[in-house]
């Protein structure tokens, strides 16, 4: 099947990058936001990365406009009707995606339309049994900054057709060129499974004062060739997002180095979410 429109739902940090990624590779892109605010603030992101590509001479200023002209920010998902594939990167809550894969399943008229999610560690099962097109269900992982990154994990859950999945396959490699692996319907995916309790850990290790946040990354960083520090990793994918994959892989295995440290609960309940609200273990 061609997919040759888009919606991508929640234009937060991944949504945006999702959408740039999708628009630049030629697709007619719909994103669909909370509020008038929130799909302003979705432009603005989206329109800020490409100036940016544009400033470094990846992309020509046509490029850029053409690349906008391709994008509808709305806050209607009725919009999304005519897709051909929706990838979901709402906020990482279950109730919150149940919600939308419930009501987009019935939005979508194509029957070989394909619903993904971009979560970090939600069951993909449960969201496609809601939608009412469990077999054109699956997660499609992208990882942040989604226009640097090249890995997608791709998820087909116990209900996915392998249609869906080859399509998948198809279209994260050869439509936008990046680069799948493929993981079981287990929270937290390949890359979350390790990353996230590191990063957990060196909230630990700061928390019990082994050492500053700065040297903390710094050790990382020139003691392992890490590109950031893992503070500054956690502030860049969001204490919130953080918090919320850390709770659902802590009740899937019961592995207490899942479960959040009081420090970043803490944290997310001052608003302290990391770069996206200006503070988290440094200032923005
Ligand atoms: N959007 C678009 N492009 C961006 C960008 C953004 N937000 N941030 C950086 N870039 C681009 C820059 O334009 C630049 O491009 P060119 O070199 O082609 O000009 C390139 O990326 C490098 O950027 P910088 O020179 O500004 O900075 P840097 O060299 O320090 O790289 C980084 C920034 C790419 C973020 C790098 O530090 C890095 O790779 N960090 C680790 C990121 C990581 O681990 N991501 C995974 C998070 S986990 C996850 O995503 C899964 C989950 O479920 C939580
Ligand atoms: P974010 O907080 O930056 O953005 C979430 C956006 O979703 C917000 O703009 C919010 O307004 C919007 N939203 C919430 N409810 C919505 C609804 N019902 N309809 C439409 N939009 C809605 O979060 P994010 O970092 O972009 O994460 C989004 C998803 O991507 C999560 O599932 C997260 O686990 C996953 N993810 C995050 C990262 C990361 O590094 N931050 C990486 C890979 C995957």
């Amino acid at each position: 099947m061609s997919i040759e429109k888009v919606g991508v739902i929640g234009g937060g940090l991944m949504g945006s990058g999702i959408t740039e990624v999708s628009a630049r590779a030629g697709l007619d892109t719909v994103v669909v936001e909370v509020t008038e605010e929130a799909a302003k603030a979705a432009e603005g992101r989206v329109r800020a990365s490409l100036e940016r590509a544009a400033s470094r001479g990846k992309i020509t200023e046509a490029d850029l406009d053409e690349t906008l002209g391709r994008i509808e920010f709305t806050t209607d998902l009725a919009a999304l009707a005519d897709r051909d594939l929706v990838v979901e990167a709402a906020s990482e809550n279950e109730d919150v995606k149940l919600e939308l894969f419930k009501k987009v399943g019935s939005i979508l008229t194509k029957d070989t339309a394909i619903l993904t999610s971009n979560t970090s560690s939600i069951p993909i099962v449960k969201l496609g049994a809601v939608s009412g097109r469990a077999t054109n269900v699956m997660g499609v992982h992208f990882f942040n900054p989604a226009p640097v990154m090249q890995l997608v994990e791709l998820i087909p859950s116990l209900t996915t057709s392998p249609e869906t999945m080859a399509s998948m396959q198809s279209f994260v490699t050869d439509t936008l060129g990046k680069q799948p692996i493929e993981a079981t319907d287990r929270a937290g995916f390949v890359v979350n499974s390790l990353l996230v309790p590191y990063l957990l850990s060196a909230i630990r290790m700061y928390e019990a004062g082994y050492a500053s946040a700065a040297d903390i990354d710094r050790g990382m960083v020139l003691g392992c060739g890490h590109p950031m520090g893992p503070l500054a990793l956690s502030d860049l994918i969001g204490l919130d997002t953080i918090r919320a994959i850390g709770i659902s892989m802590y009740e899937e295995f019961k592995e207490p180095l899942y479960s959040p440290p009081p420090l970043l609960d803490r944290m997310v309940d001052a608003g302290l979410l990391g770069k996206k609200s200006g503070h988290g273990f440094y200032a923005y």
